[in-house]
Protein backbone atom coordinates (compact mmCIF):
# COMPACT_ATOMS: atom_id res chain seq x y z
CA UNK A 1 0.00 0.00 0.00
CA UNK A 2 1.30 3.53 -0.49
CA UNK A 3 0.34 6.27 1.29
CA UNK A 4 1.02 9.84 1.17
CA UNK A 5 2.22 11.49 3.97
CA UNK A 6 0.58 14.34 6.17
CA UNK A 7 2.22 17.61 4.72
CA UNK A 8 0.94 20.94 6.57
CA UNK A 9 -0.19 23.34 4.08
CA UNK A 10 1.00 20.93 1.07
CA UNK A 11 -1.89 18.09 1.64
CA UNK A 12 -5.44 20.23 1.33
CA UNK A 13 -7.90 18.24 -0.59
CA UNK A 14 -6.92 19.56 -3.81
CA UNK A 15 -2.92 17.51 -3.48
CA UNK A 16 -4.92 14.90 -2.31
CA UNK A 17 -7.06 14.65 -5.20
CA UNK A 18 -3.85 14.71 -7.43
CA UNK A 19 -2.24 12.09 -4.97
CA UNK A 20 -4.70 9.44 -5.56
CA UNK A 21 -5.61 10.26 -9.30
CA UNK A 22 -1.23 9.76 -9.18
CA UNK A 23 -1.99 6.25 -7.96
CA UNK A 24 -1.52 6.87 -4.10
CA UNK A 25 -3.93 4.16 -1.82
CA UNK A 26 -4.70 6.44 1.03
CA UNK A 27 -3.93 10.13 2.13
CA UNK A 28 -3.74 12.15 5.42
CA UNK A 29 -5.12 15.54 5.73
CA UNK A 30 -2.97 18.43 6.96
CA UNK A 31 -2.34 18.52 10.87
CA UNK A 32 -5.19 19.89 12.40
CA UNK A 33 -5.11 21.15 15.91
CA UNK A 34 -7.30 18.58 19.16
CA UNK A 35 -7.52 21.62 21.34
CA UNK A 36 -8.58 23.95 18.14
CA UNK A 37 -11.26 21.66 17.06
CA UNK A 38 -12.34 20.31 20.39
CA UNK A 39 -13.25 24.17 21.31
CA UNK A 40 -14.76 24.65 18.00
CA UNK A 41 -12.00 27.45 16.96
CA UNK A 42 -12.60 28.82 13.13
CA UNK A 43 -9.07 28.36 11.99
CA UNK A 44 -9.47 24.54 12.27
CA UNK A 45 -12.44 23.27 10.13
CA UNK A 46 -12.07 24.77 7.15
CA UNK A 47 -8.96 22.99 7.13
CA UNK A 48 -10.56 19.66 7.05
CA UNK A 49 -12.80 20.43 3.41
CA UNK A 50 -13.13 17.62 1.25
CA UNK A 51 -13.46 18.01 -2.54
CA UNK A 52 -16.25 15.42 -4.46
CA UNK A 53 -12.98 15.09 -6.61
CA UNK A 54 -10.89 13.55 -3.45
CA UNK A 55 -11.49 9.79 -4.73
CA UNK A 56 -10.04 7.75 -2.14
CA UNK A 57 -9.16 6.47 1.56
CA UNK A 58 -8.15 9.39 4.05
CA UNK A 59 -6.96 10.31 7.36
CA UNK A 60 -7.58 13.23 9.40
CA UNK A 61 -4.29 13.77 11.49
CA UNK A 62 -4.68 15.48 14.91
CA UNK A 63 -2.09 16.78 16.72
CA UNK A 64 -2.19 17.91 20.80
CA UNK A 65 -0.97 16.47 24.25
CA UNK A 66 -4.58 16.45 25.92
CA UNK A 67 -6.19 13.41 25.88
CA UNK A 68 -9.79 14.90 26.50
CA UNK A 69 -9.26 17.87 24.02
CA UNK A 70 -8.41 14.23 21.77
CA UNK A 71 -11.13 12.19 22.24
CA UNK A 72 -13.75 15.52 21.79
CA UNK A 73 -11.86 16.59 18.13
CA UNK A 74 -11.76 13.02 17.07
CA UNK A 75 -15.48 12.85 17.91
CA UNK A 76 -16.18 15.88 15.77
CA UNK A 77 -14.29 14.49 12.66
CA UNK A 78 -15.85 11.02 12.57
CA UNK A 79 -18.59 13.21 12.86
CA UNK A 80 -18.24 15.08 9.49
CA UNK A 81 -18.48 11.69 8.12
CA UNK A 82 -15.80 12.56 5.46
CA UNK A 83 -12.76 10.41 6.75
CA UNK A 84 -12.10 7.57 6.69
CA UNK A 85 -9.87 7.20 9.63
CA UNK A 86 -7.86 9.29 11.96
CA UNK A 87 -4.48 9.72 12.82
CA UNK A 88 -2.07 10.75 15.63
CA UNK A 89 0.82 12.92 14.97
CA UNK A 90 3.51 11.97 17.27
CA UNK A 91 6.41 12.40 15.57
CA UNK A 92 6.74 16.03 14.63
CA UNK A 93 9.18 18.44 15.57
CA UNK A 94 7.46 22.11 14.38
CA UNK A 95 7.98 24.22 17.37
CA UNK A 96 4.34 25.17 17.30
CA UNK A 97 3.55 21.48 17.77
CA UNK A 98 6.41 20.80 20.23
CA UNK A 99 5.63 24.02 22.55
CA UNK A 100 1.39 22.49 22.91
CA UNK A 101 3.42 19.16 23.99
CA UNK A 102 2.35 17.28 21.03
CA UNK A 103 4.10 15.76 18.17
CA UNK A 104 8.11 14.72 18.74
CA UNK A 105 7.60 15.46 22.15
CA UNK A 106 5.25 12.45 22.75
CA UNK A 107 8.32 10.62 22.13
CA UNK A 108 9.52 11.86 25.93
CA UNK A 109 6.06 10.72 27.73
CA UNK A 110 4.64 7.60 26.69
CA UNK A 111 2.54 7.57 28.99
CA UNK A 112 0.91 10.52 27.56
CA UNK A 113 0.87 8.84 23.96
CA UNK A 114 -0.84 5.86 25.47
CA UNK A 115 -3.23 8.05 27.08
CA UNK A 116 -3.55 10.19 23.14
CA UNK A 117 -4.09 6.71 21.28
CA UNK A 118 -6.80 5.47 23.71
CA UNK A 119 -8.19 8.79 23.81
CA UNK A 120 -7.99 8.99 19.84
CA UNK A 121 -9.56 5.27 19.32
CA UNK A 122 -12.75 5.98 22.27
CA UNK A 123 -13.29 9.18 19.85
CA UNK A 124 -12.69 7.85 16.05
CA UNK A 125 -16.20 6.25 16.92
CA UNK A 126 -15.22 3.35 15.29
CA UNK A 127 -13.13 4.24 12.32
CA UNK A 128 -9.72 3.09 12.19
CA UNK A 129 -6.67 5.50 13.82
CA UNK A 130 -3.15 5.04 12.83
CA UNK A 131 -0.38 6.47 14.61
CA UNK A 132 2.44 8.93 12.49
CA UNK A 133 5.72 8.80 14.87
CA UNK A 134 9.38 8.23 14.24
CA UNK A 135 11.94 5.88 15.45
CA UNK A 136 12.99 7.99 18.41
CA UNK A 137 13.53 11.32 20.16
CA UNK A 138 17.48 10.47 18.94
CA UNK A 139 19.82 7.63 17.56
CA UNK A 140 20.91 7.21 21.21
CA UNK A 141 17.27 6.34 22.62
CA UNK A 142 15.77 4.37 19.21
CA UNK A 143 12.44 3.20 20.43
CA UNK A 144 10.57 2.01 17.28
CA UNK A 145 9.53 -1.23 18.68
CA UNK A 146 8.01 0.21 21.75
CA UNK A 147 6.51 2.81 19.72
CA UNK A 148 4.89 -0.20 17.53
CA UNK A 149 4.06 -1.47 20.91
CA UNK A 150 2.13 0.99 22.56
CA UNK A 151 0.01 2.08 19.25
CA UNK A 152 -1.11 -1.48 18.69
CA UNK A 153 -2.23 -2.21 22.67
CA UNK A 154 -4.45 0.97 22.42
CA UNK A 155 -6.06 -0.06 19.67
CA UNK A 156 -4.20 1.49 16.77
CA UNK A 157 -4.98 -0.09 13.03
CA UNK A 158 -1.77 0.72 11.79
CA UNK A 159 1.50 2.69 12.32
CA UNK A 160 3.18 4.85 10.03
CA UNK A 161 6.79 5.19 10.93
CA UNK A 162 9.54 7.89 9.66
CA UNK A 163 12.83 6.33 9.59
CA UNK A 164 14.19 9.60 10.84
CA UNK A 165 15.23 10.61 14.40
CA UNK A 166 13.16 12.87 15.74
CA UNK A 167 16.37 15.14 16.54
CA UNK A 168 17.26 14.78 12.41
CA UNK A 169 14.15 16.39 11.82
CA UNK A 170 13.36 15.55 7.59
CA UNK A 171 16.90 15.37 6.47
CA UNK A 172 19.64 12.09 6.78
CA UNK A 173 19.11 8.64 6.18
CA UNK A 174 16.80 6.50 7.53
CA UNK A 175 16.92 3.80 10.24
CA UNK A 176 15.59 0.84 8.47
CA UNK A 177 16.86 -1.71 10.97
CA UNK A 178 14.17 0.22 13.66
CA UNK A 179 11.36 0.06 11.27
CA UNK A 180 12.02 -3.73 10.21
CA UNK A 181 12.36 -3.83 14.77
CA UNK A 182 8.90 -2.36 15.18
CA UNK A 183 7.18 -4.54 12.12
CA UNK A 184 8.21 -7.85 13.31
CA UNK A 185 6.90 -6.34 17.30
CA UNK A 186 3.50 -5.86 16.03
CA UNK A 187 0.73 -7.89 14.30
CA UNK A 188 -0.37 -4.36 12.83
CA UNK A 189 0.85 -2.84 9.29
CA UNK A 190 3.70 -1.29 9.49
CA UNK A 191 4.23 1.56 6.95
CA UNK A 192 8.07 2.85 6.16
CA UNK A 193 8.24 6.65 5.50
CA UNK A 194 11.54 8.95 4.80
CA UNK A 195 13.46 9.84 1.78
CA UNK A 196 11.29 7.79 -0.41
CA UNK A 197 11.81 9.86 -3.81
CA UNK A 198 12.16 7.36 -6.65
CA UNK A 199 10.83 3.42 -7.64
CA UNK A 200 14.71 2.40 -6.29
CA UNK A 201 14.39 4.48 -2.78
CA UNK A 202 10.77 2.96 -2.43
CA UNK A 203 12.37 -1.03 -3.24
CA UNK A 204 15.30 -0.21 -1.05
CA UNK A 205 13.48 0.86 1.65
CA UNK A 206 10.66 -2.22 1.56
CA UNK A 207 13.90 -4.68 1.35
CA UNK A 208 15.37 -3.00 4.14
CA UNK A 209 12.28 -2.82 6.44
CA UNK A 210 10.06 -5.24 6.14
CA UNK A 211 7.73 -3.08 6.39
CA UNK A 212 4.12 -3.80 5.05
CA UNK A 213 3.85 -1.05 2.35
CA UNK A 214 5.50 2.62 2.54
CA UNK A 215 4.37 6.15 3.05
CA UNK A 216 5.85 9.46 0.67
CA UNK A 217 6.13 12.68 1.35
CA UNK A 218 8.33 15.37 -0.47
CA UNK A 219 9.05 12.74 -3.60
CA UNK A 220 5.46 13.20 -4.18
CA UNK A 221 4.89 17.02 -4.35
CA UNK A 222 5.10 18.22 -7.60
CA UNK A 223 5.18 14.36 -8.96
CA UNK A 224 2.08 12.52 -8.37
CA UNK A 225 3.22 10.42 -10.91
CA UNK A 226 5.48 9.10 -8.19
CA UNK A 227 2.90 6.57 -6.90
CA UNK A 228 2.01 4.91 -10.33
CA UNK A 229 5.93 4.23 -10.74
CA UNK A 230 6.28 2.50 -7.25
CA UNK A 231 3.72 0.51 -8.05
CA UNK A 232 4.87 -0.85 -11.46
CA UNK A 233 8.56 -1.01 -9.85
CA UNK A 234 6.68 -3.39 -7.33
CA UNK A 235 5.25 -5.35 -10.07
CA UNK A 236 8.66 -5.85 -11.60
CA UNK A 237 8.10 -3.20 -14.51
CA UNK A 238 10.99 -1.54 -15.53
CA UNK A 239 11.81 1.64 -14.38
CA UNK A 240 10.55 4.30 -16.08
CA UNK A 241 13.10 6.98 -15.61
CA UNK A 242 16.93 7.10 -13.60
CA UNK A 243 16.53 7.56 -9.83
CA UNK A 244 18.14 10.84 -8.48
CA UNK A 245 21.36 9.49 -6.75
CA UNK A 246 21.14 9.26 -2.77
CA UNK A 247 23.73 11.81 -1.93
CA UNK A 248 22.38 14.72 -4.76
CA UNK A 249 21.25 16.58 -2.05
CA UNK A 250 24.38 15.98 0.52
CA UNK A 251 26.01 19.07 1.59
CA UNK A 252 29.35 19.40 -0.90
CA UNK A 253 27.66 17.16 -3.24
CA UNK A 254 28.42 18.81 -7.17
CA UNK A 255 25.18 19.32 -8.77
CA UNK A 256 23.95 16.64 -11.32
CA UNK A 257 24.47 17.51 -14.62
CA UNK A 258 21.68 19.35 -17.29
CA UNK A 259 21.86 15.87 -19.05
CA UNK A 260 21.38 13.94 -16.41
CA UNK A 261 18.58 15.75 -14.97
CA UNK A 262 16.67 16.11 -18.53
CA UNK A 263 16.68 12.13 -18.15
CA UNK A 264 15.13 11.99 -14.82
CA UNK A 265 11.97 14.02 -15.40
CA UNK A 266 8.58 13.52 -16.35
CA UNK A 267 7.48 14.69 -20.05
CA UNK A 268 6.63 18.24 -19.69
CA UNK A 269 3.06 17.73 -20.99
CA UNK A 270 2.08 15.26 -18.37
CA UNK A 271 3.89 18.10 -15.84
CA UNK A 272 1.72 20.86 -17.39
CA UNK A 273 -1.72 18.81 -17.59
CA UNK A 274 -1.19 17.70 -13.52
CA UNK A 275 -0.42 21.47 -12.98
CA UNK A 276 -3.78 22.76 -14.48
CA UNK A 277 -5.58 19.65 -12.88
CA UNK A 278 -4.01 21.07 -9.41
CA UNK A 279 -5.04 24.46 -10.60
CA UNK A 280 -8.37 24.01 -10.64
CA UNK A 281 -8.97 21.61 -7.46
CA UNK A 282 -6.94 24.35 -5.73
CA UNK A 283 -9.76 27.28 -7.15
CA UNK A 284 -12.77 25.22 -6.20
CA UNK A 285 -11.06 23.85 -2.72
CA UNK A 286 -10.74 28.09 -1.64
CA UNK A 287 -13.97 28.60 -3.26
CA UNK A 288 -15.95 25.61 -1.10
CA UNK A 289 -14.42 26.76 2.24
CA UNK A 290 -14.95 30.26 1.87
CA UNK A 291 -18.87 29.09 0.77
CA UNK A 292 -18.77 26.66 4.09
CA UNK A 293 -17.19 29.19 6.15
CA UNK A 294 -18.06 32.67 5.38
CA UNK A 295 -15.38 34.54 8.09
CA UNK A 296 -12.40 32.77 5.80
CA UNK A 297 -10.62 36.17 5.38
CA UNK A 298 -9.33 35.53 2.14
CA UNK A 299 -10.18 36.07 -1.65
CA UNK A 300 -10.00 32.89 -3.53
CA UNK A 301 -8.38 33.00 -6.81
CA UNK A 302 -5.90 35.29 -4.80
CA UNK A 303 -5.46 32.71 -2.00
CA UNK A 304 -4.77 29.71 -4.51
CA UNK A 305 -2.41 32.56 -6.84
CA UNK A 306 -0.41 32.67 -3.13
CA UNK A 307 -0.67 28.99 -2.19
CA UNK A 308 -0.06 27.64 -5.38
CA UNK A 309 3.40 29.56 -5.92
CA UNK A 310 4.25 27.63 -3.00
CA UNK A 311 3.64 23.94 -5.49
CA UNK A 312 3.75 25.38 -9.18
CA UNK A 313 7.58 25.64 -9.33
CA UNK A 314 7.86 21.84 -7.41
CA UNK A 315 6.29 20.74 -10.97
CA UNK A 316 9.07 22.17 -12.69
CA UNK A 317 12.36 21.76 -10.19
CA UNK A 318 15.23 19.62 -11.98
CA UNK A 319 13.87 21.46 -15.27
CA UNK A 320 15.51 24.17 -18.03
CA UNK A 321 12.88 26.64 -17.63
CA UNK A 322 12.49 26.11 -13.62
CA UNK A 323 15.01 28.99 -12.56
CA UNK A 324 13.07 31.59 -14.77
CA UNK A 325 9.95 30.28 -13.29
CA UNK A 326 11.19 30.50 -9.52
CA UNK A 327 12.60 34.48 -10.62
CA UNK A 328 8.65 35.21 -11.36
CA UNK A 329 6.74 33.47 -8.49
CA UNK A 330 6.33 36.99 -6.84
CA UNK A 331 4.47 37.95 -9.23
CA UNK A 332 1.95 35.17 -9.75
CA UNK A 333 -1.22 37.02 -8.26
CA UNK A 334 -3.79 35.19 -9.95
CA UNK A 335 -4.30 31.44 -11.39
CA UNK A 336 -4.41 33.27 -14.78
CA UNK A 337 -0.91 34.83 -13.88
CA UNK A 338 0.77 31.56 -13.07
CA UNK A 339 -0.63 29.48 -16.63
CA UNK A 340 0.86 32.34 -18.21
CA UNK A 341 4.53 31.95 -16.63
CA UNK A 342 3.99 28.13 -17.28
CA UNK A 343 3.46 29.02 -20.84
CA UNK A 344 6.49 31.03 -21.21
CA UNK A 345 9.11 29.81 -19.27
CA UNK A 346 7.61 26.27 -20.94
CA UNK A 347 7.17 27.37 -24.41
CA UNK A 348 7.49 23.26 -25.78
CA UNK A 349 4.66 22.70 -23.48
CA UNK A 350 0.83 22.12 -25.42
CA UNK A 351 -1.35 24.82 -24.71
C1 LIG B 1 6.71 20.82 4.65
C2 LIG B 1 6.46 19.60 5.51
C3 LIG B 1 5.30 19.52 6.27
C4 LIG B 1 5.07 18.40 7.08
N1 LIG B 1 3.92 18.34 7.81
C5 LIG B 1 3.66 17.25 8.57
C6 LIG B 1 2.44 17.14 9.29
O1 LIG B 1 1.55 18.01 9.24
N2 LIG B 1 2.26 16.02 10.05
C7 LIG B 1 3.21 15.02 10.12
O2 LIG B 1 2.99 14.02 10.82
N3 LIG B 1 4.37 15.11 9.44
C8 LIG B 1 4.60 16.17 8.66
N4 LIG B 1 5.74 16.23 7.92
C9 LIG B 1 6.64 15.06 7.85
C10 LIG B 1 6.25 14.18 6.63
O3 LIG B 1 4.97 13.62 6.80
C11 LIG B 1 7.25 13.04 6.43
O4 LIG B 1 7.24 12.23 7.57
C12 LIG B 1 8.67 13.56 6.19
O5 LIG B 1 8.69 14.58 5.23
C13 LIG B 1 9.59 12.41 5.75
O6 LIG B 1 9.14 11.84 4.55
P1 LIG B 1 9.84 12.23 3.13
O7 LIG B 1 11.33 12.11 3.35
O8 LIG B 1 9.26 11.23 2.18
O9 LIG B 1 9.46 13.64 2.85
C14 LIG B 1 6.01 17.35 7.13
C15 LIG B 1 7.18 17.44 6.37
C16 LIG B 1 7.42 18.54 5.57
C17 LIG B 1 8.69 18.59 4.75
Amino acid sequence: MLWMAPMAEVTDSAFRAMAFSGGADRCTTEMVSAAGLSRGSPGSLPLLERLPEERGATFAQLYGADPHQMEEAARRVAALGRFQGLDLNAGCPAPKVLRCGGGAALLEDLPLLRRLVAALVRGADGLPVSVKTRVGPDPARPLAAELARIAEGEGAACLALHGRYASARHSGPCDWPQVAAAAAAVRIPVFANGGIRSPEDALAALRASGAAGLMVGRGAVGCPFLFAEIRAALAGAPLPRPAPPPNETAPGASPPSAATLARRVAPVADVVAAVRSHLALSLALKRRMKANHPECDFEPERAVALDFRRHVFTYFRNRPGASALRRRLNDLHSPADILAAVADCFPDAPR
